[in-house]
């Protein structure tokens, strides 16, 4: 909404002034934002959010349990780590952004992403060019690339480089990341078996996931029960395991992975510290590892494996061979009174297995 002047825009964000339950702790604020160039800032940039996930490492962060501490100024901290915006208007030193520029957190707890509108510096943006969006490319697409779309791509990449054909196994394969790393690892010419949870007193869930996951390229998709039984029929056992989960799921992906192969943790669902068997590990040489996202943005040197890396990702999308994971949209629009945007941001939050969110900003 623009003021009279043309110079500063109402904004909302969800900020936190202590860590703790999120729902409990989040909060909502209402600034004006400068939008002018002289008022920016030789560097500053004005962004308008499109589109944010509710990443659990979000809620994490929140929490106070994640490595990425939140950056409190002035007792807040805007919630929320990757999204995608839209540039309103630069500081006079920029000059290779413009106006209705897409952009990105160029790193993770720099910038709150759930906010109406981002005040930055030019050094906290990537910038995704035009020309890698197109097609099938979403919004969406954008805003779940530096987290979840990425990580897909590394698990697959980095680990043993697995040769075509050859089988990955992961678990919580109906989580954001897991639904990725099917299409992911289906673009790049591998099998996936894929186990979700088994859960009681669901019975519709089980088949309608195996469903879904097909429908996204997996090759074989099993209850965790069914895991042991699906080992015998594949013909050999896989390069890689991917764990989101830990616990003793951790421990039932390791029998599955061949000998000298890789079982790479890159989420801990459960809670539970791994439970891995002796055998596979001393006697198998199955090399256990973690893999963090954000350690593999830091220790890149330059950012034209990210950049070739995002291009892949997005063409991808826009051939539409990576269709988003089903999301609950929470629309966050311009000028919603406090006590309502309070509202939004509250049962957003709040921790519910099963169901994935994403703000969507603006519009009346
Ligand atoms: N290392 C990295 O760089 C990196 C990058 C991205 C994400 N991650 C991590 O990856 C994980 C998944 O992220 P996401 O965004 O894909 O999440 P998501 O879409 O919300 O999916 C969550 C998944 O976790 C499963 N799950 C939830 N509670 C569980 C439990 N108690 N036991 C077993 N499984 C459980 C869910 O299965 P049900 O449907 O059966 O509940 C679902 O498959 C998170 O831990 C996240 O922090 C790590």
């Amino acid at each position: 909404m623009l003021s009279r002047a043309g110079a500063a825009i109402r904004t909302q964000a969800a900020v936190f002034g202590r860590t703790g339950a999120p729902a409990e702790v989040v909060g909502v604020r209402t600034a004006e934002m400068p939008t002018d160039a002289a008022a920016l800032g030789a560097d500053g940039v004005a962004v308008r959010m499109l589109a944010a996930p509710i990443n659990p490492s979000d809620l994490n962060q929140i929490e106070g349990t994640y490595p990425v501490k939140a950056r409190f100024t002035a007792g807040q901290a805007v919630g929320g780590n990757e999204g995608v915006g839209q540039v309103l208007s630069v500081g006079r030193s920029v000059t290779d952004l413009r106006p209705g520029d897409w952009v990105v957190p160029q790193r993770a707890g720099e910038l709150g992403t759930w906010a109406t509108h981002v005040l930055a510096r030019r050094s906290q943006l990537a910038v995704i060019p035009a020309a890698w969006r197109g097609g099938l490319v979403e919004p969406m697409h954008v805003a779940t690339l530096r987290v979840n779309l990425s990580t897909a791509y590394r698990l697959l990449r980095d680990f043993g480089a697995p040769a075509e054909g050859s089988w990955v196994v992961q678990n919580a394969a109906n989580s954001s990341v897991g639904r990725a790393v099917v299409q992911v690892a289906r673009a790049m010419g591998l099998r996936t078996l894929n186990v979700v949870r088994d859960l009681r007193g669901q019975p519709d869930r089980l088949p309608r996931l195996k469903a879904e996951l097909r429908a996204l390229g997996a090759d074989l998709v099993v209850a965790e029960s069914e895991l042991l039984p699906a080992l015998r029929g594949l013909g050999g056992p896989a390069a890689l395991a991917l764990n989101c989960v830990g616990g003793r799921a951790a421990g039932l992906l390791a029998r599955a992975v061949a000998p000298g192969g890789w079982l790479v943790t890159y989420g801990g669902m459960a809670r539970q510290p791994l439970a891995l068997p002796t055998g596979p590990l001393v006697f198998g040489d199955v090399r256990a590892c973690g893999f963090w996202m954000n350690r593999w943005y830091e220790a890149q040197g330059d950012r034209r494996e990210r950049d070739a890396m995002w291009q892949w990702l997005l063409r991808l999308a826009a051939d539409g061979g990576l269709r988003l994971p089903p999301m609950e949209l929470v629309a966050w629009r311009d000028g919603l009174d406090e006590r309502r945007a309070l509202d939004v941001v509250r049962a957003a939050v709040g921790w519910q297995e099963g169901a994935k969110r994403a703000f969507v900003f603006g519009g009346a």
